[in-house]
């Protein structure tokens, strides 16, 4: 008989929610401090110049998808570019996280605040993805940035933080000028992650890792709501889109109106009641935990097959860990989580 086999890429189907032959998997983070040919990148180069340095940028995306044929990849970035193309220093100091300074605390700060042209303040990002484009071959290619909500608390706490105290503080004491700061925010992000599908990104993620620390009202106003306005401008791309509310799981039904077709989940919530309660017309990407990766092979492929089985085979499942790659994470983990997410193609 001769193969009718779909060759659009598998990634880009299941995103579409068809029917496909097994989920498609890639790990955020996967290209990074887990990878020895990463480690030897950054041996004489910063984090931050290599992110600014298209040929070496695109060299460390591809590293992944040549080691392990991953179904998508994602553009050697960070969040933490849109801050500083706003105006604001960023620096990552040896073992300490990413620095903005100096943190924004007042109205008078969150004016001074700039819109950018991300082709002006950001080439590099779009020269990275225009090489990628040319490197890939079938292998989509995933733009992003952070949520409004979460980039804003690097912007105010100036440094990550264990419980957003000065982002609350602002949030609820001088709302006027947080919702000033989401709003410049917004529209700053509609135009980056713009200017990165038309250098050729084919599928766009917001990355909201903190919204978990707020509570269902506050997460709709201020987290859920100002993703919404970045998903609904950037509609007529006509190019999937993933949101990834990092701990709401108890809070999908709230999370899901952020206007995406695929949300993420971490590994706090069981995939078939997420999805549940998320609704099924939405794709779910996740949701293994990235801790899991350091343990035994047996137990690494017995929670793969737990998630998988979660999953049940229903289209629009993309394979994922429920949050970034840890660095010590061997490499033999995620072979032994490929093969079993690959073994698990129907014929
Ligand atoms: O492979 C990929 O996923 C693409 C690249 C990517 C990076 N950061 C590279 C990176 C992506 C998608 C991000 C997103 C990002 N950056 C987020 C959201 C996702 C998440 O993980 O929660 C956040 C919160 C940041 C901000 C950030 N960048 C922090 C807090 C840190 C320091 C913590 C750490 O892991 O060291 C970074 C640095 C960073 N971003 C590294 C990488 C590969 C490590 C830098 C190094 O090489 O030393």
């Amino acid at each position: 008989m001769s193969s009718t086999k779909d060759t659009r890429p598998l990634f880009l189907r299941a995103l579409a929610g068809e029917k496909v032959e097994r989920p498609p998997v890639w790990f955020m983070r996967q290209a990074g401090r887990s990878l020895p040919e990463y480690r030897a990148i950054r041996a004489d180069t910063e984090f931050l110049g290599l992110c600014k340095n298209p040929e070496l940028a695109c060299e460390v995306t591809m590293q992944p998808i040549r080691r392990f044929g991953y179904d998508a990849s994602i553009v050697f970035s960070d969040i933490l570019i849109v801050p500083e193309a706003m105006g604001m220093e960023l620096s990552f100091g040896k073992g300490e996280g990413p620095k903005l300074a100096p943190p924004i605390r007042s109205m008078d700060d969150v004016k001074k605040l700039g819109h950018f042209d991300p082709l002006d303040k950001t080439p590099f990002v779009m020269e990275t993805v225009e090489r990628l484009v040319a490197e890939l071959g079938n292998t989509p290619l995933i733009g992003f940035a952070g949520a409004p909500f979460t980039v804003a608390t690097y912007m105010i706490e100036g440094a990550s933080s264990k419980h957003y105290l000065e982002t609350k503080k602002m949030m609820h004491g001088q709302t006027e000028a947080f919702e000033l700061l989401l709003d410049k925010l917004v529209t700053s992000t509609i135009d980056y992650l713009r200017a990165q599908v038309d250098a050729g990104c084919q599928v766009i993620q917001l990355f909201d890792t903190w919204a978990g620390e707020l509570g269902p009202e506050d997460l709709l106003r201020f987290a859920v709501k100002p993703a919404r306005r970045i998903f609904e401008a950037l509609k007529d791309l006509d190019v999937p889109t993933i949101y990834f509310p990092r701990g709401c799981g108890a809070t999908l039904d709230i999370v899901n109106q952020a206007g995406a077709g695929t949300y993420g989940f971490d590994w706090r919530v069981r995939l078939d009641e997420a999805w549940e309660r998320l609704g099924h017309q939405y794709g779910a990407q996740g949701n293994l935990d990235p801790a899991i990766l350091l343990g035994p092979i047996d137990v690494i492929q017995a929670k793969t097959r737990a998630v998988l089985a979660e999953a049940g085979g229903r289209p629009g499942h993309i394979f994922n860990l429920g949050h970034g790659i840890l660095p010590e994470t061997p490499i033999e983990a995620v072979e032994a989580v490929l093969e079993v997410v690959h073994g698990s193609a129907k014929s």
